[in-house]
This record gives structure tokens, C-alpha cells and sequence, in this order.
């Protein structure tokens, strides 16, 4: 038996939709790529859409948007996947840590406000495992202090918190389409923002630094090739119509998931907090705090013996040694990150995982800690 941890939900729709851009001349700066840039930025409510290839590129054209550059500091988490981080890197800017609330997962607001300095220029709050708990209150520290939000929403799309799609909360937002997210388009990601200025500048900054109506040899400013094909957008289109099935098919499994880790204490089960709405990403548990990081990985490694896989989202990212080495950061420095992140298991998770695949991974977990850990 093998049960994977992610796996993309393609249909005929897609794979019709895709052959038929094959059938045409346009396979990149085609009629695909507005049509998906429209449907995404009707989709989350916001002005414009541009795509890009990744959710990683996505996130750098912010930077150089937005001016961020050598000198400047950006606030985010050490508890995510390390492309949040690296595109301040990427500008040459310098990314200030700030730890995590131990529930949301999310950056802890109570503890911006003390790593805010006259350098800071932005905050880049994530959305972790799709939860948007708390990133109303980074806006409103931001807000105080003159600051941009940028929203790494890479794990988030669907969600919402109190009614306000996730997306719609920074200047601007970005989601990415790698397989295992609610959406994909193979590779590929999406620039949100309400301003035109910063909108045309990421088009410009996506296609060799090319201006607005300028031919194609003409080149305004340095710029790069981040475009995505009219290929993945197709696939992209179909994905996207199909996001509502997409997000009831994975709070279902969400839902198994906690109806049948619910007897067990030793696993903390994630949760839809007050006033989110989850378009969940991924499935993590948490083992009690007991548990040490070497009980952890040896219960992940039990796991895959199984056939199941799964994975310790995440290693943190202040921790990676060429950060921790070109920051000065070091063990102990975000503790609530650092505890947190040595007892996750993510789950297997994925839009068509069955009610029977579910029980399996569920009792294969109990019989594995059972055996590693008899006496919590
Ligand atoms: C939080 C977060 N930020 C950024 C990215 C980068 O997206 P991509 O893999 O499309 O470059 C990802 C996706 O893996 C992510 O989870």
C-alpha cells in the first residue's frame, strides 16, 4: 500500500483544456493568460492578476515593486516554507524574524512591534498551512507604523477570515500553483493588487523589463523571464472553475481526519478557528509536547515503512544554515517555532483521499505511537 502526501486532482477538463492550447500558435502571451489573470482576480476580489511562474518569483517582482532593496528590513516568519524568506534575500534586503503563536502557527502579532526599526519597510505575513487566523492584526500593526503588507497567500487560496478572502489584505498578495496546492497549474503563481503602477510594473519586470506597448527588442529596465505559458494557464483556468469542489472535497477530509484523531490525545488536531474559513492546504498534527524531536522523526520514518507519507512541515527557516550563518540567528532564538516544528507531522492530504485511506493513515499513526511512545 502506498498513500502519498499530496497528488494533483486533474480531470478530462484539464487535460482537454491543455491539449487544446497545443492545437494553437499561442503557447505563451496568449489568449490564456488574460483569461486567467481575469478569472483569478475576479476569483479573489481584487483589480489585477498577473501570473508568474512561480509562487517564488511572484513574491521577488513584490519586492522590486515595491522598491525593497539593499539596507531595507522586512518582517516575517521563521515557521514557513523557505520561499517566503528568500525573495528578501533575492532584493538584497534583510528578513527580521519574529516568532509564532503556538495555536495559529501564524507570526505572532504581540511580538512585531519590538523588532520594528526606522530600516523596516514591510511586513510579509503568511498564511501558514492555509489558516488565516491573526493576519488581520499584522494589518493593523502595519497600518500604525506606515508599513506595506505583503501576503505570502501560497498555502491559502479559498481561504477567508471574517468574510475577507485571503488575498485581499496586502498591497500585495501572492498565491503559488505547485502540484500539491489547492490549485495548479504545474508550476506557476499569481501578483494580486489593487494599484496599477505596482500591477504594470510586475508585468514589465516578468516579461525582460519589455514597457507598456514597446516592441519586442525594446527593454526599459532590467528585468526577467518569469512568464507563464499559456499551457499552464489553461490548466489553471479549469482548476480555478472548479475551486469550490476543490475546497468542500478537502474540509471533508480535513473533517475525517478530526472525527477520527479526536480520541487521541496524543495528537493535536488542526482546527477551523473562530472566523476563518480554511481552504486547507495541508493536514498537520502536533505531538504532545513530551515528545522529543528524535521520538518524532523516528515515527515519521515508521510512517513511510508503512507506505504512507509524510513530512515535518517545517524546518525553521532562521535555522537553514546559510540563514542562520548570513543573520546571526542560532537555536533558540524563535523557541515557540522551534518546539513546534520538532513534534509536526504532515498527513497525507489531497482532494480525492477516501474515507478508507483516511482510517488507514489514522490507525497506522496510533499503532506506530503506540509502539514509540507507551508511555505518553
Ligand atoms: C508559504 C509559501 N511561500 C512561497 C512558496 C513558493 O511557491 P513556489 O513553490 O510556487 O515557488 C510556497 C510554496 O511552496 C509556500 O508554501
Amino acid at each position: 500500500m502506498q498513500i502519498p502526501l499530496s497528488r494533483p486532482d486533474i480531470t478530462e477538463k484539464e487535460i482537454e483544456a491543455v491539449c487544446a492550447v497545443l492545437r494553437t500558435p499561442d503557447l505563451s502571451l496568449g489568449p490564456k493568460l488574460a483569461e486567467f489573470e481575469a478569472a483569478f482576480a475576479e476569483y479573489i476580489g481584487r483589480k489585477r492578476a498577473v501570473t508568474v511562474n512561480s509562487g517564488t518569483s511572484g513574491l521577488f517582482l513584490c519586492m522590486l515593486a515595491l522598491g525593497i532593496a539593499p539596507g531595507d528590513e522586512v518582517i516575517t516568519t521563521p515557521f514557513t516554507f523557505i520561499a517566503s524568506a528568500t525573495p528578501i534575500m533575492m532584493a538584497g534586503a534583510t528578513p527580521v524574524f519574529v516568532d509564532i503563536d503556538p495555536v495559529s502557527l501564524n507570526i505572532d502579532p504581540a511580538k512585531i512591534e519590538s523588532r520594528i526599526t526606522a530600516k523596516t519597510k514591510a511586513i510579509l505575513l503568511v498564511e501558514v498551512f492555509g489558516n488565516p487566523a491573526g493576519i488581520d492584526k499584522v494589518c493593523e500593526i502595519a497600518q500604525n507604523h506606515n508599513l506595506t503588507v505583503i501576503e505570502d497567500s501560497c498555502e491559502a487560496l479559498g481561504s477567508a477570515l471574517n468574510g475577507k478572502k485571503v488575498g485581499t489584505f496586502g498591497t500585495m498578495s501572492v498565491f503559488g500553483f505547485y502540484p500539491n496546492k489547492q490549485i495548479t497549474t504545474g508550476e506557476g503563481g499569481m501578483i494580486l493588487t489593487d494599484d496599477d503602477d505596482l500591477a504594470d510594473m510586475c508585468v514589465s519586470l516578468r516579461n525582460q523589463g519589455r514597457g507598456k506597448g514597446g516592441t519586442w527588442l525594446s527593454h526599459e529596465r532590467l528585468g526577467y523571464n518569469f512568464r507563464l505559458s499559456d499551457i499552464n494557464c489553461a490548466l489553471g483556468i479549469v482548476q480555478l472553475s472548479r475551486i469550490d469542489e476543490i475546497k468542500a472535497k478537502r474540509k471533508q477530509v480535513a473533517k475525517w481526519y478530526q472525527q477520527m484523531l479526536a480520541d487521541d490525545d496524543r495528537v493535536a488536531v488542526p482546527t477551523e478557528p473562530v472566523g476563518c474559513d480554511v481552504g486547507w492546504f495541508v493536514f498537520v498534527v502536533r505531538l504532545s509536547e513530551k515528545v522529543t524531536l528524535q521520538q518524532r522523526n523516528e515515527i515519521l520514518k515508521a510512517m513511510k515503512a508503512q507506505g504512507i507519507q509524510v513530512a515535518n512541515y517545517f524546518s525553521p527557516v532562521h535555522l537553514q544554515p546559510f540563514i542562520a550563518e548570513q543573520f546571526g540567528c542560532k537555536k533558540g532564538d524563535f523557541p515557540v517555532t522551534e518546539s513546534v516544528s520538532e513534534r509536526t507531522i504532515a498527513l497525507p492530504f489531497y482532494n480525492n483521499l477516501t474515507k478508507d485511506e483516511v482510517a488507514i493513515v489514522c490507525k497506522t499513526l496510533k499503532e506506530i505511537l503506540d509502539k514509540n511512545l507507551p508511555a505518553i
